[in-house]
């Protein structure tokens, strides 16, 4: 079958028909699954229905796939079973089914608190709401590329300090006694390992301060930037349907979600993906 790579948006994103991911992608088919996600930063292939052991098999052509999430003890169905983490507001017995609280998310990178961050994030809808409930993406290279001469140069070899508490959706969201803080610092400005490009590595979510500025420089640039790479130029809002299979690159995108009625069921599978070990 031929593969087709259609953009998504102007900011970021690619549609890709033709593979179907239930068989392993080989050959010009992965040629060109790797390409895409190169050029575009998010590929989307529609109208999947896959396994978690397909979704893994999948990841593993990237990277190495994380499958070690601590889960509710109250999944017993196979697709529930350690090491699946599903995003959803299903509750079972009062229980969460899934790893990620409700609601909208700022923006954010996945694994930015930790010291190696992942790769990639893939995700497969398998219910998703009538309205609400998308996911937004943001081109951190091409925010990276806009910003001015002397910003630039501002940049140049600085740091960002990031922390998250699990769970949280807001960055102003006072943890709850005796939550864990991750903590990582990165550079703030990171050239992609294979494109060579610069990406504007911060997030809203995450990003407390700019290590190495006195505060009264850098707050108010740090503020500065989070509103500036959530401009609407650099972003691509997707909204779901049942089957869609997205995955992401971690390390030149940030990625939201919006608000959801809570009364509609959102219910989607989640990989990351980290770096092989050498
Ligand atoms: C996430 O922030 O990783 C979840 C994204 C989503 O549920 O759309």
């Amino acid at each position: 079958m031929t593969v087709t790579v259609t953009p998504l948006s102007a900011a970021l994103g690619a549609r890709i028909e033709g593979i179907d991911l239930r068989q392993t992608v080989t050959g010009a088919a992965l040629a060109a699954l790797r390409r895409a996600f190169r050029d575009h930063q998010v590929v989307c292939l529609p109208g999947q229905k896959i396994s978690a052991a397909n979704q893994i098999a999948f990841c593993a052509l990237f990277g190495a796939a994380d499958s070690d999430y601590k889960v509710s003890a109250q999944r017993t169905e196979t697709d529930y079973r350690k090491g699946v983490m599903l995003v959803s507001n299903v509750r079972k017995n009062g229980v969460p089914i899934g790893n990620l609280p409700d609601g909208d998310i700022q923006f954010h990178s996945d694994g930015c608190h930790r010291d190696r961050p992942y790769l990639a994030t893939t995700l497969y809808a398998i219910r998703v709401p009538r309205g609400g409930g998308d996911t937004l993406f943001a081109n951190l290279t091409a925010a990276y590329d806009a910003l001015d001469a002397d910003t630039k140069a501002r940049l140049d070899g600085c740091r960002i300090h990031n922390s998250y508490v699990l769970d949280a959706t807001s960055r102003d969201e006072v943890p709850r006694p005796g939550a864990v803080l991750h903590e990582a610092t990165h550079p703030l400005v990171l050239t992609h390992p294979d494109t060579g490009r610069k990406a504007l590595y911060l997030n809203r979510l995450m990003s407390r301060w700019i290590v190495g500025l006195p505060r009264e420089e850098g707050a108010p640039l740090l503020d500065q930037l989070l509103d500036h790479v959530e401009r609407p130029e650099f972003i691509y809002a997707h909204k779901w349907t049942p089957g869609d299979f997205l995955m992401w690159d971690n390390r030149c995108v940030n990625h939201a979600r919006t608000d959801f009625p809570s009364d509609q069921v959102r219910l989607l599978r989640r990989y990351t993906i980290s770096e092989s070990a050498a």
